[in-house]
């Protein structure tokens, strides 16, 4: 039996706003108290910079530092620690990777970007373009919402096809991806392939060799840790010949007037100071999330879900977009007589959190020919109650719009 009551009591923000029903979690999850306490355990007993100085908070700092990162790397199955970069986030990770990995790619070679993606997974391929002249070509999407396999196949058919950058799971709609499916069949093809896994990780156990990818990429904030941190995997053979992308203290070994060396990777790719305690704080996070038994967690948000989507196709007038076979727990929602904006309205002052908007994936949401959904968003400390209250003040606003 999954015990949720066990599971939200250990979310410190829930005890203040007991009645507070939260499904914005795609956009952002809430933190449970040993988050906090990594954090500020860090602060308060070895706060120091890392990678610097003989004292030995500094050393104390840089062992919590590097055992965050080994914990990364463990959570994901990574075959090494080193082949883990902290980044600010899932976007800041996307970035590096293009002025790296896509810098080197030559004027015309293609990189192929589905229409479900964020705008993280997609301007910066495009500032790409602008650079060095790659093609970055549209992946279409079937109306199920679902990656159209054989648009895949033509695409990836063409030899400059050089990287696939898809999402394990779609934010504005759910989609999951089967992510191996598509690396082998990218390999095939000479493509490497980069996953955006921002909506999956929470969710989904993440193996990155049995995925079989080149690329993963998340946020910490989005996997009940801290905002300002995420990681960038890059196997390791790819990392071995990333160029440096920013400059700065950390990421050099020698720097004279006469010319700089850089350091190995991670940490030529990681400038300056990194958020320490944000990174601590994530591998907490993780830490949390593998504590739990994350077959019976999956099972309970699935529950949720089929809960959620049950209740809204009894309601008159909501269209649900998005009807892949495997999504995650979450519902993008239009409305046959009200706008997503003021149904919003009416859940917030219910004290009911959804996200409303385009949830910066406008191609997809101009591909679903609207102009943008209302979506409720599940975790693991979600109650049933929490879902019904969902429907329940859903149904009722419809009533007072319509
Ligand atoms: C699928 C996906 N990719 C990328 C991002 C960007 O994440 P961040 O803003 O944490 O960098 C998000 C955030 O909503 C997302 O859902």
């Amino acid at each position: 039996m999954f015990d949720v009551a066990a599971i939200k009591s250990q979310f410190p923000l829930f005890a203040h706003y007991p009645e507070l029903v939260y499904l914005d979690n795609a956009a952002t999850t809430q933190k449970p108290l040993s988050v906090l306490d990594a954090e500020r355990h860090y602060y308060e007993y070895a706060n120091a910079n890392v990678h610097r100085g003989a004292h030995r908070l500094a050393v104390a700092a840089t062992d919590a530092f590097e055992g965050a990162r080994s914990t990364v790397a463990r959570f994901i199955n990574a075959s090494s620690s080193d082949e883990i970069i902290f980044t600010r986030g899932t976007t800041e990770a996307i970035n590096l990777i293009a002025n790296t990995f896509g810098l080197g790619l030559r004027a015309g070679d293609e990189i192929i970007v589905s229409t479900l993606e964020h705008h993280a997974n997609i301007v910066p391929w495009q500032m790409l373009a602008q650079r060095n002249g790659v093609i970055v070509k549209q992946l279409n999407i079937t109306a199920d919402g679902e990656i159209d396999l054989a648009h895949l196949q033509q695409l990836l058919a063409s030899p400059r096809a050089k990287l696939l950058a898809i999402s394990h799971a779609s934010n504005a709609i759910g989609s999951i991806q089967d992510i191996k499916m598509m690396c082998d069949l990218s390999h095939q093809h000479d493509c490497k392939v980069i996953v955006d896994g921002a909506q999956a990780i929470a969710h989904l156990s993440v193996d990155v060799q049995q995925l079989g990818c080149d690329f993963y990429v998340f946020s910490g904030h989005k996997a009940y840790g801290p905002t300002g941190v995420g990681v960038a995997y890059i196997r390791d053979d790819i990392l071995r010949e990333l160029p440096a992308w920013q400059g700065g203290g950390e990421m050099i070994n020698v720097v004279s007037f006469a010319g700089t060396t850089y350091a190995q990777a991670p940490q030529r790719l990681e400038a300056g100071t990194p958020a320490i305690a944000q990174a601590i704080g994530l591998a907490a996070a993780l830490d949390w999330l593998a504590s739990l038994d994350r077959h019976a967690a999956l099972e309970h948000e699935t529950a949720l879900h089929r809960q959620l989507e049950t209740g809204l196709r009894q309601i008159d007038g909501v269209i649900i977009h998005g009807s892949a076979r495997h999504k995650v727990s979450l519902a993008s929602l239009s409305f046959r007589d009200a706008h997503p904006y003021d149904v919003a309205q009416f859940l917030d002052d219910r004290g009911i959190a959804v996200r409303v908007g385009h949830h910066c994936a406008q191609p997809l949401i101009h591909t679903l020919g609207i102009s943008g959904t209302l979506r409720a968003s599940l975790a693991v400390y979600n109650t049933a109650d929490d879902v019904a209250q969902f429907l329940v003040a859903l149904a009722e606003t419809l009533d007072l719009l319509q």
